[in-house]
């Protein structure tokens, strides 16, 4: 009897008064309060940080200021104020560069070196470096603020370039190991480690082949295994943290095998390019919007056909890469596309959706200068209260410019919630 209450929520986009007035008059929804068709997890809403620096750039426009994993201001009040309106915000520490960081920790036999710009490097940057200095700050932040952490490990480390992004040879683990070693000696706690950015299919200026991606994936799930012994709660192993490529999924669960990967992480951005002058159409464009959701179907099936065990969750998604859009991914227009990801994702069972970025870019939750809110940034936590992990079948005869997805509610009460009518 627990889905009589249930919470409802339709995201109107109507633009034109005569499609408001010929499908909108009789629109009927039925909502199935019997059964749910799929569960998110308790912290669906996720929000990433970022390694770009702050001379990352595109377009002639340098939107990341200080907002990186290694020098975003932690003691900015916004910012805890920001992540702890969540009570628990999940975290994905992650992105571009990560494949580049390596860890200043154990034996590691290079200077520790931030990153800078080196046109014959991966994304035009040299590799990185965290301190373990920054990595107690960091941690010590995220206790303090109650964030859940999911860190992306560098995958590329050891393997060489074999030409055309593609990238070959085993993993070298031993940074990560010592890494991890580290993380736990000093009782820090990561909730999901993720191994790799962008490395999936034709990968996006890396690669590396499924099969191989697999064994290394046994490996360092094996490496947490025997680091966590005793230790609870053990972290979740997450992957490939790219884009969705059927027949390089399909492969890596197949030879990863059962209880390696326990969330398929993968990255969406089906806005296209942050200089695009037609975002603001696509967003509110209920055709271009409906398109990814056979990304969605067919990774839900890709996971039950190869590795049952394996849930789905969406890493990274930024509506527009390069950045996102200036004047479009930071304004409240935004919000049609984010709260219809949000919607629809969960509808096919994902588990927890990474929104790029918390903070950076134009994409940012935050404003990365000012660390003023967004708009977005009030979509996310309203969902983040309002809506429940029970999702429920939206029916019915209605205008495909009204979005409508139903969850059971956080909060014991009916609530009939109308985030925006467009006229
Ligand atoms: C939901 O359950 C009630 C009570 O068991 C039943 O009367 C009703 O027909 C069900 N509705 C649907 C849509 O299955
Ligand atoms: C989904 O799978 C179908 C059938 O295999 C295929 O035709 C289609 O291209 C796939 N789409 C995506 C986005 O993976
Ligand atoms: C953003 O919008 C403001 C106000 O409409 C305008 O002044 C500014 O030039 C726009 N900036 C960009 C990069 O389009
Ligand atoms: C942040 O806010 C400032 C001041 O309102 C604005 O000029 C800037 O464009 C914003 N930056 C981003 C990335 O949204
Ligand atoms: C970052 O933002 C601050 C505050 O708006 C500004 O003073 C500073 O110049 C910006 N730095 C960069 C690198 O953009």
């Amino acid at each position: 009897m627990g889905f009589q209450i249930s919470l409802f929520f339709v995201l109107l986009l109507v633009f034109s008064t005569s499609i408001l007035a010929q499908d909108l008059d009789d629109a009927r929804l039925v909502i199935d309060a019997n059964t749910t068709i799929a569960e998110t997890d308790d912290n669906y809403i996720c929000a990433t940080i970022d390694w770009w620096p702050h001379d990352k750039c595109n377009y002639n426009q340098c939107p990341w200021n200080f907002s990186s994993v290694i020098n975003l201001d932690l003691s900015h009040p916004f910012l805890a104020n920001a992540i702890q309106a969540f009570k628990n915000l999940r975290l994905r520490l992650g992105g571009s560069l990560q494949d580049q960081v390596l860890y200043d920790v154990g034996n590691l036999k290079t200077p520790c070196k931030q990153f800078g710009k080196d046109k014959s490097g991966l994304f035009g940057f040299s590799k990185g470096c965290l301190h373990m200095k920054r990595w107690d700050e960091l941690n010590k932040f995220f206790k303090r603020t109650g964030a859940v952490v999911t860190f992306g490990l560098n995958a590329l480390h050891g393997r060489h370039h074999s030409g055309r992004g593609s990238w070959k040879g085993d993993w070298d683990s031993s940074n990560a190991h010592d890494f991890i070693k580290y993380t736990i000696s000093k009782g820090y706690r990561i909730d999901s480690w993720e191994f790799g950015n962008e490395l999936s299919g034709k990968g996006v200026g890396a690669s590396v082949g499924a099969k191989q991606y697999g064994k290394d994936l046994i490996h360092l799930n094996s490496i947490i295994d025997e680091l966590y012994t005793d230790i609870e709660p053990k972290p979740i192993l997450l992957a490939p943290g790219g884009f969705y490529d059927k027949s390089w999924f399909e492969q890596l669960l197949q030879v990863s095998g059962p209880r390696v990967v326990n969330a398929l992480t993968h990255h969406i951005y089906n806005l296209g390019p942050g200089n695009d002058h037609n975002l603001i159409k696509k967003i509110l464009d209920p055709d271009h919007l409906n398109k990814i959701s056979a990304t969605f179907r067919n990774l839900s099936l890709t996971i039950r056909m190869n590795g049952p065990w394996a849930s789905a969750w969406v890493g990274e998604s930024g509506g527009a890469y390069n950045s996102g859009g200036p004047n479009v991914s930071d304004t409240f227009v935004d919000s049609f596309w984010y709260l219809d990801q949000l919607g629809m994702a969960a509808k096919y069972d994902t588990k927890v959706y990474c929104r790029q970025t918390f903070i950076g870019g134009n994409y940012g939750l935050l404003n990365a200068s000012t660390f003023v809110p967004n708009p977005d940034f009030y979509s996310a936590l309203l969902w983040h209260r309002l809506m429940g992990k029970g999702v429920l079948d939206v029916n019915g005869h209605r205008s495909s410019y009204l979005r409508s997805y139903a969850h059971c509610s956080k909060e014991r009460v009916r609530t009939l919630f109308i985030t925006h009518c467009l006229h």
